[in-house]
């Protein structure tokens, strides 16, 4: 059974998504913790909704600590580091020690619309303002730079003249929500590799 930690920042949705999951038997996985970088994160009532031992690593008291934090809270003691719309930036030691071993779900199509302050409703706004007809999902492994980690799985959605960054963010999420405890399963599986910098999902 795969231990994770899932992190995250506000409404947690991706994080009921997991949990929703496992309760289903499509994941062979253990919520262990949940942490949250902001003490008024709504995904921390999902997770004490479930009994899952909750943190709050308050970024504005912490800073640059937060990663150092999460690794003593987590070493030795799960599995897979999920980041299910975490806004801090990890670095350090947490990054050594978890290489290859933490996941982040990004709201569009890397490498297309990521990298620094692409985050949120913000992605959304930058798709449609750039008139691009298909936008998505990705979810990726996490490394030092931002959105570069090796990317595991996308999903793509259209993108129609009409939309606004509010429709085009829920037709998002909603493949995000069926994208990220898909690849939850595949890696409890064991079925990706990393080789030279890509993934490969062992069928
Ligand atoms: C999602 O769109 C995720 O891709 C992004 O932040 C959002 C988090 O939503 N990183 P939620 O907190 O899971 O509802």
């Amino acid at each position: 059974m795969l231990r994770i930690a899932v992190l995250i920042s506000g409404s947690g949705s991706n994080l009921q998504s997991i949990i929703d999951n496992i309760k289903e038997n499509k994941i062979d996985g253990k919520i262990e913790y949940v942490i949250s970088d902001r003490s008024d994160a709504y995904g921390i009532e999902r997770a004490k909704k479930e009994k899952i031992k909750t943190y709050i690593i308050d970024k504005k008291i912490y800073r640059g600590d937060i990663s150092d934090k999460i690794l003593e809270i987590i070493n030795g003691k799960v599995d897979l580091v999920v980041l299910a719309g975490f806004l801090s930036i990890l670095k350090g030691d947490l990054l050594k020690i978890f290489e290859n071993k933490i996941i982040n779900i990004h709201p569009s199509l890397i490498p297309s619309f990521c990298g620094k302050g692409m985050y949120g409703i913000c992605v959304h706004d930058a798709v449609i303002k750039s008139g691009v007809k298909i936008s998505g999902c990705t979810v990726h492994f996490v490394s030092e730079k931002v959105d570069h980690g090796a990317i595991i799985a996308q999903s793509a959605v259209k993108v129609y003249f009409e939309d606004t960054k509010e429709i085009l963010q829920k037709r998002v999420l909603k493949e995000e929500h069926k994208l990220l405890p898909k690849v939850i399963s595949l890696i409890s599986e064991g079925k990706v590799k990393v080789i030279n910098g890509k993934t490969k999902i062992i069928e």
